[in-house]
């Protein structure tokens, strides 16, 4: 059973001053030389409710790169812009396999295992590009309209750096085309993806915008209908078999929630009838996920009864 959303702001602290100094077991992503330039102490929760309340501890509102967070996005655009014809495309199962991993997509023909490896959200990214007359810009303000901010940006710097280093998502753009399971022209699926991962938000804007998941795809705030109910029952069944890589087994049976990271050290669970918990601590664990934010995240479920199972 849920517990009330009392006192909430001092049980946030409380979590955060015992957690924060657990940072230093993880590593800031370096892969690209943006993402590394970030202080690794900084430290951020926020839990926003379908009443509309959103509460924040630390430097919720600082913007951080929301990089793989962005997937969950993109894959409900193209939910509904293909309907069950994108299933035909990309798969949903775990992959079991590292994020940018390439070995399963040879074996699997060039579908891959789900939306929220690299692989899948290349492909969703092809979706998108094909859709749209200008994807990148309807992405930004498909975000912008959730967070209910104009001011939501894609950071430059990031977004130079993922295309400077970005040969492992051209590889696997172009092993699914060679499958012919890419569409469009692959530098401008990949511009699409890394314009995805550059998005800067706080943990304020990210729980508000994903409201919508734990309220069967209505937006509590706006009273907009984000996606169907069965669109948002698949997203996050998505979400609770592979959102945190592989390390999705571990997050189910320790925390009970369907999540999403991201390599800038965000992660976002989703709390059904209930609300988003959305975390921020750069230094990320060997699987890619911020390790304080899964603790974070960890905390809270267990401290106010959230587990879904
Ligand atoms: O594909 C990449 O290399 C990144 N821009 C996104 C990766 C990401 O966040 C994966 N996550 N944990």
């Amino acid at each position: 059973m849920k517990k009330s959303i009392n006192n909430l702001e001092s049980k946030l602290q409380a979590l955060l001053r015992s957690q924060h100094s657990h940072y230093t077991q993880g590593k800031v992503a370096n892969y690209i030389p943006a993402l590394e330039e970030v202080k690794p102490d900084l430290v951020a929760v926020s839990v926003a409710t379908l009443d509309g309340k959103n509460v924040g501890v630390g430097d919720y509102q600082h913007p951080f790169s929301i990089q793989s967070i962005s997937k969950v996005f993109g894959l409900v655009m193209a939910m509904n812009r293909m309907g069950d014809s994108l299933w035909q495309r990309v798969r949903m199962e775990p992959s079991g396999q590292p994020f940018n991993s390439i070995i399963q997509l040879e074996w699997e023909k060039g579908i891959p295992r789900n939306p929220v490896i690299n692989a899948g959200a290349l492909l969703i990214s092809d979706v998108l590009t094909s859709h749209f007359s200008a994807s990148k810009l309807a992405f930004v303000c498909f975000l912008r309209n959730l967070a209910q901010d104009e001011n939501i940006h894609v950071d430059n710097e990031v977004y130079q750096s993922e295309l400077a280093h970005g040969n492992r998502n051209a590889a696997l753009a172009y092993l699914m085309k060679s499958f012919g399971n890419i569409e469009a022209e692959i530098s401008d699926v990949l511009a699409h993806y890394f314009t995805q991962c550059s998005v800067a938000m706080s943990c304020e804007q990210l729980a508000q915008s994903l409201l919508f998941l734990a309220n069967k795809g209505l937006d509590p705030i706006s009273n907009q209908r984000v996606c169907s109910p069965k669109d948002a029952h698949r997203i996050n069944a998505i979400l609770s078999t592979s959102g945190m890589y592989d390390q999705s087994g571990e997050f189910a049976f320790t925390v009970g929630l369907p999540a999403k990271s991201g390599v800038g050290g965000g992660v976002i669970a989703i709390v059904p009838n209930y609300g988003v918990i959305c975390t921020w601590s750069p230094p990320l664990n060997s699987f890619g996920n911020s390790v304080v934010g899964m603790n974070l995240i960890a905390g809270i479920a267990q401290e106010l009864g959230l587990s879904i199972y």
